[in-house]
């Protein structure tokens, strides 16, 4: 029998309520801060990957087409490091498919290498629990370290004086949170990026004179958050999670250049959330390395507050609830 094998798995991004912006350490991906999440049911990645032995080199293609250099050359390094860690030196054929519709702008990394540390983990017969899945999958974007869970996930940052801070940084699945919380999110026209994720980090911390104060806020707003989805208390969870990412994004408007994700777009969806909110509802914004805002509601809130934001700002709207942990599909030959 030829040694081949093909692992394949899905994960969903999840939306940081306490976001995760500066690393201590580039290449190991070693956050400064813990931070905290909502893996989402919607918009699904799934990643197939096929150990192929005697193949030149890796081949990597996203929804039917050969992937982007810069996507490729960063699948390329993740797959060195399983093949480092599993003494396999196979190359593979990587297909990733994506189901956000096109444009919308909420196409994730975190979903991305979360399905791509699984599904890949165990095309090279890495034997991981779902600790040191985590920590395969922070090697690939940082955030996914929390999409390998379902629900609410934790992510832990290394203490400043851990022997092994490697072994230290994982997300792990928050038991015990008693909000019944969906966020909707508001599906904004979109340009590319303006400057990856990765890039607007590193310029924030090195020129933000906002930056050291946010970092204290957050590593604050980390166990106050806990505190919230712990006691069921959705006002406060929606109040800081606002807080933390307005913060994040003053750090990054303060940075030199500055960076703008938010757009004229985002701010009039800022607006009418807030006039919602002095109405009397209750919901609360949040907003990534991109203009979309996400608003977060009670679950039996969501589709009312969907539709009287789509009637006041003409934007698409969609609903999302705590999704999935990442998984396997059980087909796969793993030719082991
Ligand atoms: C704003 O995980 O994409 O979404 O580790 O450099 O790949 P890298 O960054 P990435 O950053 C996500 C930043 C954020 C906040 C968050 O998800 O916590």
């Amino acid at each position: 029998m030829t040694d081949t094998a093909t692992a394949v798995a899905t994960a969903h991004p999840n939306i940081a309520l306490v976001k995760y912006w500066g690393k201590r350490d580039e290449d190991l991906v070693l956050p400064l801060a813990g931070s905290l999440s909502m893996t989402l049911d919607i918009f699904p990645t799934t990643t197939s990957v096929t150990r192929c032995p005697g193949m030149p080199a890796d081949t990597v293609t996203m929804d039917g087409h050969p992937a982007t250099e810069a996507v490729a050359r960063r699948v390329v390094r993740f797959l060195d490091l399983i093949r480092q860690r599993s003494g396999c030196g196979d190359h593979a054929a990587v297909d990733t498919r994506n189901t956000v519709p096109v444009g919308a702008g909420l196409a994730s990394s975190a979903s991305g290498f979360a399905a791509l540390a699984l599904a890949a983990a165990t095309a090279y017969h890495l034997d991981l629990d779902t600790r040191g899945l985590s920590r395969l999958a922070r090697r690939g974007s940082g955030s996914a370290a929390r999409s390998v869970f379902g629900g609410f996930a934790l992510w832990h940052a290394p203490d400043p004086d851990a022997p092994d801070p490697d072994a230290a940084s994982y997300a792990e699945a928050l038991a015990g949170v008693r909000v019944d919380a969906a966020l909707v999110a508001v599906l904004l026209d979109t340009d590319p990026k303006p400057i990856s994720s990765r890039d607007a980090m590193r310029r924030t911390i090195a020129t933000s004179p906002l930056f050291p104060a946010w970092l204290c806020d957050t590593r604050l707003d980390l166990p106050r958050m806990r505190a919230a989805l712990h006691a069921g208390d959705l006002a406060a969870v929606g109040e800081i999670a606002e807080d933390n990412a307005l913060g994040m994004h003053a750090t990054m408007e303060t940075a030199d250049p500055p960076i703008h994700y938010l757009t004229g777009q985002s701010y009039q969806v800022l607006e009418r959330v807030r006039a919602l909110r002095a109405a009397g509802g209750n919901c609360w914004a949040t907003m990534d390395a991109g203009p979309n805002v996400k608003v977060l509601c009670p679950a039996d809130q969501a589709a009312h507050l969907a539709q009287q934001l789509t009637t006041a700002t003409g934007y698409r709207t969609i609903v999302a609830r705590p999704g999935p942990p990442a998984a396997l599909h059980p087909q796969a030959e793993t030719g082991r």
